[in-house]
């Protein structure tokens, strides 16, 4: 199923979410607007914002609320982006220029806090405490989720745990905090708001674990991203740590090698040793077991069409190509 059949059950609020996103776009300062609106409506597919609608309506939330909150969402993941590329020294984002290449590093990290600041005020208008509090934490971890990604780079002894906990904290805690968001506006019980929450986490640790696996085998005009942009910082994600566990010595090297070093040389001879150990296979199958465990977390929902849609979603994540 595409993204655009997936979503159609929330089609109508997600024109309304992103009517709210160019509105609270709003500044005196050209810069902002310039640099904001470049990135924000370069696309994007919007998952973030979907989960809060999707959870919210699944349990039968009558307000208006979760457009705000899709909104928020979707600013927190856009000022990441913002602050990412210029960490990543990425130059292409959503197939145009990354706001650094086209602003400057300035320009980007100052409009990544402008959007970081402005989805707080929006958050704090929804007047809801456990609201706060999931927002304040999840921000929180991802900044933790960045920090500690820098410190693994260029280390060709970090595991697999230490490999999933940077994930779990730079992306799959936004995940987690958009279901769950869903379910506190709908006043869920506990059990169902951490089912939510759940579901989040699986499917966005899913989600990134195929983010990496795109970057050693994507095509570039699907995913708007470079390919490569992950061995050029490098960072010892799945596929690499699967690659120095099971490489022969020679190819074991290869890939500590271009770890250590980082740049974009050693990029073919890694994707050998790549192909020789199977290991994007590996990746997938790690990312389905994650996608697995976020279906089953969708099982105390009641049934209705969304979510029916949000069945879709973690094999969306798995399969995905963009
Ligand atoms: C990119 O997220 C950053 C990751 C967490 C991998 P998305 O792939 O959701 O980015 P857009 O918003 O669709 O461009
Ligand atoms: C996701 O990691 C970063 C954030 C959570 C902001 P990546 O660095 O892999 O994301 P892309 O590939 O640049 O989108
Ligand atoms: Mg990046
Ligand atoms: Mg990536």
């Amino acid at each position: 199923m595409s993204l655009l059949e997936i979503f159609a059950p929330i089609a109508s609020d997600m024109n309304v979410v992103d009517a709210l996103i160019r509105k609270r776009l709003h500044s005196d300062v050209v810069l902002i607007r310039q640099v904001a609106e470049y990135i924000i409506h370069s696309g994007g597919k919007r998952l973030r914002p979907a989960l809060v609608l999707f959870t919210a309506n699944a349990l039968g939330y009558q307000g208006c609320r979760h457009h705000e909150l899709a909104a928020v969402v979707e600013f927190i993941h856009t000022s990441t982006l913002l602050h990412d590329d210029v960490v990543d020294e990425s130059d292409l984002r959503r197939g145009n220029k990354t706001a650094n290449a086209l602003f400057g590093n300035a320009a980007s990290v100052l409009v990544g806090d402008f959007l970081y600041s402005r989805s707080f005020q929006m958050m704090v208008s929804v007047d809801n405490m456990r609201v706060l509090q999931v927002l304040a934490d999840a921000t929180n971890v991802i900044a933790e989720g960045e920090v500690l990604q820098l410190l693994n780079c260029h280390n060709a002894d970090v595991t697999v745990d230490g490999y999933l906990q940077v994930i779990h904290c730079k992306t799959a805690k936004l995940f987690e905090a958009a279901a769950r968001l869903g379910a506190i506006l709908a006043d869920a019980s506990p059990e169902i708001e951490q089912a939510m929450a759940d579901f989040g986490m699986h499917i966005g640790t899913a989600f990134q674990i195929i983010d990496d696996v795109l970057d050693y085998s994507a095509d570039e005009s699907e995913t708007g991203k470079h390919l490569g942009d992950d061995l050029a910082e490098g960072k010892p994600t799945l596929p690499l740590i699967h690659t120095m566990q099971h490489g022969t010595p020679e190819q074991v090297a290869r890939v500590r090698h271009a770890i250590e070093n980082g740049g974009r040389e050693d990029f073919p001879a890694v994707l050998e040793a790549i192909q020789a150990t199977r290991a994007l296979d590996f990746t997938r199958d790690y990312a389905r077991v994650e996608a697995d465990l976020a279906l089953k977390a969708l099982h105390p929902l009641p049934a209705s069409i969304f979510k029916d849609a949000l069945l879709e979603l973690p094999d969306f994540a798995v399969a995905r190509c963009f």
